[in-house]
């Protein structure tokens, strides 16, 4: 983590250019912003509190990457992120719904998150653990002075372990038994989710938990069953790494990791931005109501999650929108201090297209070539091919409606469809796409405006 908090804003910048195509002005930008928290994080306290924190606005139409460059940049530095729709709070039974939810929510985020770090990082004992259990099964250890892996020492030395013990032991770790079946006991809290308890309206709003409160009955049973010897082994697994780590710990890492690194990323800021015709009442005030209701988060607050108390000075804010009929100037004079950066994000082109199709670490060429592959089928284009597909695409995002991006995603299924329906894995085979099938496939369908607006 802390070498993650020390990226330059060049590395960020770096990072990011694997996965999204152009838009370098806003890349640069969260990478500044990023940056900058750091900076800020850096600097004594009294001064810390008169420097404004970098929140950012993006703007932009629909599809062009705004929330996919955030959640990337969250990805990149391991930050808890969480997405909210500002228009959310407007909704009739939320006014005034807290939204200090999304703080909660990001806590359970970083909780989550941390969890797993930790896990990882006890894995190789917690798999050993688990081995060693699968091996009592199979292979129940002597009955009198049984030897812990762990606290084997006793005075006598080890008691040889029987030869068959050990060879055993080698042909788990080779996975040479992983289909054999045994039984084994696991903890059961699976089945407690068919427990949900529903609390007061209110309660969930103070951070707190009933199902908590309740702890957990019924849900620590134990409970036999019959597993393959690999899925036991996984099962086994997470179950000893849970007992390697210490969950205090976790949740306090927790907090700090939202405190020091979250991203809330707030979308659709411009639909609660309206310059108010004052005095009328109506749709402009609960837009202004929200924008007030997310004031002190942005500027700092306290938020009580059933994690713990949570402070929101240093959490990045990213707000976005397409901004087409309301301006950042529109915000109230307060939201617009607290979110001073402001980054346009420019409409795709066709060039974009062909590099969105095929550079990035998960281009879209690249997974369904992955999800063919799982059918023996390998799947070829042409340059031509993919230069077709990037007009197409360019095209009907003029003719019919600008979707950016995403334009590509339903192009890409129309365009193998058939060929997603008739792999079956039965044959393996190459199919190679030129120009022309993919005009084949596509070209009468994007000239006539009446099909493209249902199929495209
Ligand atoms: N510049 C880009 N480079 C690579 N992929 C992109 C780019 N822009 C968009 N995409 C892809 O298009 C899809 C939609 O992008 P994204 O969710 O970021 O849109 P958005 O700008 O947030 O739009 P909206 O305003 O509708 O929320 C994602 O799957 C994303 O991977
Ligand atoms: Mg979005």
């Amino acid at each position: 983590m802390m070498a993650h908090s020390e990226l330059t804003p060049r590395e960020i910048v770096a990072e990011l250019d694997n996965y999204i195509i152009g838009q370098s002005e806003a890349k640069r930008t969260v990478a500044i912003a990023l940056r900058n928290r750091w900076r800020r994080q850096q600097v004594p306290d009294e001064l810390q509190d008169e420097i404004l924190p970098s929140n950012i606005i993006l703007m932009g139409p629909t599809g062009v990457g705004k929330t996919e460059i955030a959640r990337r940049l969250a990805r990149l530095v391991d930050a808890p992120f969480v997405k909210v729709e500002a228009t959310k709070f407007t909704e009739v039974g939320y006014v005034g719904r807290d939204v200090e939810s999304m703080i909660r929510d990001l806590a359970d985020r970083a909780i989550r998150l941390v969890r797993q770090e930790h896990e990882e990082r006890v894995q190789d004992r917690a798999r050993e653990l688990a081995r060693e259990r699968v091996l009592n099964v199979i292979m129940p250890p002597p009955p009198v002075n049984a030897v812990d892996a762990d606290n084997g020492h006793t005075e006598t030395p080890e008691p040889a372990e029987s030869t068959t013990r050990t060879r055993f032991r080698e042909r788990l770790k080779d996975g040479r038994l992983a289909n054999r079946e045994i039984e084994i006991e696991v903890q059961s809290d699976h089945s407690s989710p068919m427990l949900q308890v529903f609390g007061p309206m209110g309660m969930e709003e103070m951070g707190v938990n009933i199902q908590d409160m309740l702890g957990n009955f019924g849900g620590k049973q134990r409970k036999k069953r019959r597993l393959k010897i690999s899925e036991a082994e996984e099962l086994l697994t997470k179950e000893e790494a849970l007992k390697l780590i210490d969950l205090d710990h976790v949740t306090q890492e927790a907090i700090k990791r939202v405190e020091d690194s979250g991203i809330v990323f707030i979308d659709e800021i411009d639909k609660v931005a309206s310059r108010s015709s004052k005095g009328t009442g109506g749709p402009d005030v609960s837009r202004e109501g929200v924008q007030r209701d997310l004031l002190p988060l942005v500027e700092g607050a306290t938020v009580t999650t059933k994690h713990g108390m949570i402070k929101t000075d240093h959490i990045l804010f990213i707000a976005s929108g397409a901004f087409h009929v309301a301006k950042p100037s529109d915000l109230i004079p307060e939201m617009q201090g607290r979110f001073p950066i402001r980054v346009e994000m420019h409409s795709l082109t066709e060039e974009d297209f062909y590099r969105i199709l095929t550079q990035p670490r998960n281009a879209l060429l690249k997974q369904y070539r992955a999800l063919l592959e799982a059918e023996n089928v390998t799947l070829n284009f042409t340059d031509d091919a993919v230069k077709m597909i990037a007009k197409t695409a360019a095209m009907v995002n003029a003719d019919v409606e600008n979707i950016g991006a995403r334009r590509l995603h339903t192009i890409m299924t129309t365009l193998l469809e058939e060929l997603l329906f008739e792999s079956d894995g039965s044959c393996p085979k190459t199919v190679n796409m030129d120009a022309s099938d993919v005009e084949l496939y596509l070209g009468s369908i994007a000239r006539n405006r009446d099909l493209s607006q249902y199929i495209l």
